[in-house]
């Protein structure tokens, strides 16, 4: 494992610089980083990009977008200092021979440690390696990768051989910025410290799980890349997987975490029928978006029935489903527990976004002299209080942060990947086989009426 070595610079060189994820996600975790004193005073901040910025006009932009987006207070003294660290840097990162231009910028910056993020599409992956092989290979380094690793595995797979040319499995760090929500992160603590719900986490008590990701924007400016890819590999292979894993996984001991969440996802039982289990949908209005192939069959929906063969799970369905263009922007895991007495079942629900909290409903007696039933809840609405919001880091800094400090707990590892993209290219293929409809679903709904078919979706209803 590589460690810092003291007295050198270090830098985080981002390769996607001027990408609207460094803008709307990295750079503010960045600040946020340098606001809460964790980021060493040797620490620069590269952002590399074809567009001819100075670095003054970069920073100029990227103050902009701080404004908006970072979680700590936004002033132009704190920015100021912070934007000393900041360096513009132009280049075609297609171009291998550009790479020595950077070596040399490195050796006149004195950056000898490095965090490099690909922020980039994964069809830039090999340039980027061989360039940083070629001529940047003398210092340390980690690699941070944004999802989606890979088309499908085949892809996925020489994308991390051409990696292992240049990088240590452990300097590799692939992201998934759902495992730093502190919601998701919580599914485990409410899990495997409470005995009210350890004991019961399992086939004789639990009738269903649903995971549901709505979005209430559409493909926005991203068009190129998603139109390529769709929800089912946007969302599902991988954030989607990742909460499911660590909503199903055995209670890992130690850091055993990512071997549970492996074995949990293989686990999963291929598809088999489409019919009655998966269900596609695009919205409407999806092919007049700019830059969306004219008849696009891209999925902009998709729901569907996981099943997991092992004791615990056998025989409880686990729904997932996501969208864009849905009538709201809601992330909630819902656990719904098998009914007693046929009394109403138990819900706990995970409220992981906007909204974060922990809802519990159960039934209790209805006052009066008879003996009936109503069904009671206790609401935990932890982002409702300031303190809490403001002691929650987002997603992207508490990622980085790990990284820096070789945590690697939350991110995922390449088994995982492969688990994953196995699972996710045997359900494409069955749809594609089984020639399933893609259902035109209307914006500002919840997706095709099909997927009511499913199950009845408990984050629709009232609860
Ligand atoms: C990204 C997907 O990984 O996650 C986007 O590529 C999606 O399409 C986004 O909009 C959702 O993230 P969040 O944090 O807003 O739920």
């Amino acid at each position: 494992m590589i460690g810092w070595v003291t007295m050198t610079n270090k830098a985080i060189t981002i390769f996607g610089g001027s990408g609207d994820l460094t803008y709307r996600k990295l750079l503010p975790a960045m600040y946020n980083l340098f606001v809460l004193n964790k980021l060493d005073d040797n620490f620069k901040i590269v952002g590399i990009g074809r567009r001819d910025y100075t670095t003054k006009d970069y920073v100029e932009i990227a103050r902009g977008w701080m404004k908006e987006h970072s979680r700590k207070k936004y002033t132009d003294e704190t920015f100021d200092k912070f934007a000393e660290r900041i360096i513009y840097f132009k280049m075609d990162i297609s171009d291998e021979e550009e790479y020595s231009r950077l070596q040399k910028f490195y050796g006149e910056e004195n950056i000898t440690e490095h965090v490099y993020y690909y922020a980039v599409a994964p069809s830039m992956f090999i340039p980027v390696t061989n360039g940083l092989k070629k001529y940047c290979s003398e210092n340390h380094a980690k690699v941070i990768i944004e999802k989606p690793f890979g088309e499908n595995l085949e892809n996925a797979s020489e994308l991390n051989d051409k990696l292992a040319e240049f990088f240590g499995q452990d300097e590799i760090f692939h992201i998934d910025h759902y495992l730093g929500k502190e919601m998701i992160q919580n599914i485990m603590s409410v899990r495997f410290n409470n005995a009210i719900f350890k004991g019961i986490w399992n086939k004789d008590f639990i009738d269903s799980v649903q995971i549901t990701a709505a979005e209430s924007v559409g493909v926005e400016t991203r068009a190129g890349y998603y139109d390529k890819s769709g929800a089912t590999k946007d969302m599902v292979q991988n954030h989607l997987l990742q909460v499911l894993s660590i909503v199903a996984m055995e209670e890992p001991t130690g850091n055993t975490m990512h071997k549970e969440q492996f074995e949990l996802l293989s686990a999963l039982k291929p598809v088999e029928n489409v019919e009655g289990n998966l269900v596609m949908g695009q919205y409407e209005g999806y092919l007049d978006e700019n830059n969306i192939a004219p008849n696009s069959k891209t999925e902009t929906f998709v729901a569907m029935k996981v099943e997991i063969d092992n004791d615990r799970w056998r025989g409880v369905p686990f729904f997932i489903r996501t969208g864009k263009k849905m009538k709201t922007r809601e992330s909630q895991v819902i656990v719904k527990f098998k009914s007693n007495n046929d009394a109403p079942s138990n819900l706990l629900i995970i409220k992981v976004q906007p909204t974060e909290g922990i809802y519990l409903k159960f039934n209790a007696k209805k006052p009066g002299t008879d003996n009936d039933l109503q069904e009671v809840s206790m609401d935990f609405c932890q982002s409702c209080i300031l303190e809490n919001r403001m002691n929650t880091p987002e997603a992207y800094e508490r990622l980085l942060d790990a990284c820096f400090n070789n945590d690697r707990m939350l991110f995922s590892k390449w088994d995982q990947i492969v688990v994953s993209w196995n699972y996710v290219n045997k359900l494409l293929e069955k749809h594609k086989e089984a020639n399933s409809p893609l259902y035109t679903y209307p914006q500002e709904s919840m997706g095709p009426e099909e997927a009511n078919k499913l199950t009845d979706w408990i984050l629709d209803l009232e609860y």
